[in-house]
């Protein structure tokens, strides 16, 4: 309860009604295991199909050793800003190995993606230029575009037809910038960025492309994006988390060498945050030699997953949205049948991400499940016997009858 004289009470008053009503907070678990199958939650177990965990390299015992040797040759913190106190040796060889994984030709490391987003347009965006944006974006980006202050405008969701028309329209800019994910976090569609790139290149756009779901998870050996649309000496941006296949933390941007030298002294998320531990870099180093061996063996469980509950959710009438990804969202109406449906799957065991209004449009929730590569198949037969449990008329909203 809120103090009645609290000086930001107007400011941070916000209606949870929504909690109250479904009895159900789906946010901000109590995790007390590693990313395990099953997962531990506030002490009991369940089906982890909540986090990013693609690869189900979280728990790796390869890469914990990584971090521990390098906790104990580099210590835990840099305890400055990149510019000032340096980066370990341990970032002159990732970097290396980064750009050759993702196919640019430097990369910079962020805290996060999402600084690194954000950061990315203050710092070469100018005020009288353009930014056409996939209107499904992720926050992160619209928050970095909004900052720059120049106009912008949503395109309609992986639509290059639109794209081309306000590339047309709007050709009298002297910059205009493209901005799309390669696949979308909740929705699963993977842009058609071989044609967006096209498109760029015909009407002289800058294409800025987050990768965050795609690295490790699309194209040769998971290499993301630009190895997906077969693109080779890439000219823009690239952006990627390190935190949801990659299974450690941290933000990338690629491009071309200028670029990232002029983001590594002029782009504030950069130059005042503390450099990225190295402990991470180590982490980061051994993911990719392990990614690069383990590919297709992981990434076929996680696709075969994927199927096996896209089909069960099909065969008992969800509507689901159309995913190309290992990423299945069943479309779930409005908040409170959302609520009430997630709250159901978590009872029966199954930790899954609803999304609500502001994260997605009003009335056209989301209920996304990952099924990563560390699940078991035992895991992944109770999920789909449970979606042949639920009742149907239950949830009207989201049953497609
Ligand atoms: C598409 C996309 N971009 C960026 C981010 C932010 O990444 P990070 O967690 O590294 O800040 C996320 C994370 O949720 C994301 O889904």
């Amino acid at each position: 309860m809120i103090h009645e004289n609290y000086c930001l009470k107007d400011r941070v008053e916000f209606d949870d009604s929504i909690f109250r009503h479904t009895d159900f907070n789906p946010y901000y678990s109590i995790i007390c295991s590693g990313q395990t199958d099953p997962l531990i939650v506030n002490g009991k177990e369940m089906i982890n199909l909540a986090t990013n965990n693609y690869l189900g390299l979280s728990n790796d015992e390869r890469i914990k050793e990584a971090y521990i040797n390098a906790i104990k040759k580099y210590g835990i913190s840099m305890c400055s800003t990149p510019i000032v106190g340096g980066y370990t040796e341990l970032f002159q060889k990732i970097r290396y190995k980064l750009s050759e994984f993702i196919g640019v030709e430097d990369v910079l490391i962020y805290p996060s993606c999402y600084q690194a987003n954000n950061g990315i347009f203050q710092t070469v965006t100018r005020k009288d230029d353009l930014v056409l944006f996939d209107r499904f974006v992720h926050s992160s980006l619209i928050q970095g575009i909004r900052s720059v202050g120049c106009k912008s405008i949503p395109f309609s969701h992986n639509n290059t037809e639109t794209l081309e028309y306000l590339l047309k329209k709007y050709s009298h800019y002297e910059k205009i910038f493209v901005v799309t994910e390669s696949v979308f976090s909740t929705e699963g569609a993977i842009a058609p960025f071989a044609d967006i790139y096209k498109l760029c290149k015909k009407y002289n756009a800058v294409p800025v492309v987050d990768d965050s779901h795609g690295i490790g998870v699309i194209g040769k050996n998971g290499k993301g994006i630009l190895s997906y649309s077969n693109i080779e000496h890439f000219e823009g941006i690239y952006t990627s988390s390190l935190g949801k296949a990659l299974a450690n933390n941290c933000g990338v941007v690629g491009g071309s060498r200028e670029l990232i030298n002029y983001l590594s002294y002029f782009c504030s998320h950069l130059v005042y945050s503390t450099a990225v531990s190295p402990a991470v870099l180590a982490g980061i180093d051994t993911t990719l030699d392990i990614v690069e061996d383990e590919y297709d063996y992981r990434a076929g469980k996680i696709f075969y997953y994927a199927e096996e509950i896209k089909n069960s959710l099909k065969a008992n009438g969800f509507l689901t949205t159309n995913s190309a990804a290992p990423i299945n969202s069943i479309i779930s109406g409005t908040s409170e049948n959302t609520f009430f449906l997630a709250k159901k799957i978590f009872q029966n065991g199954i930790l899954t991400t609803p999304f609500v209004y502001p994260s997605v449009r009003k009335n056209d929730g989301r209920i996304r499940m990952i099924a990563g590569a560390n699940l078991k198949e035992s895991s992944i037969e109770k999920v789909c016997k449970l979606f042949n449990e639920i009742e149907a008329g239950e949830y009207e909203d989201v049953i497609n009858c």
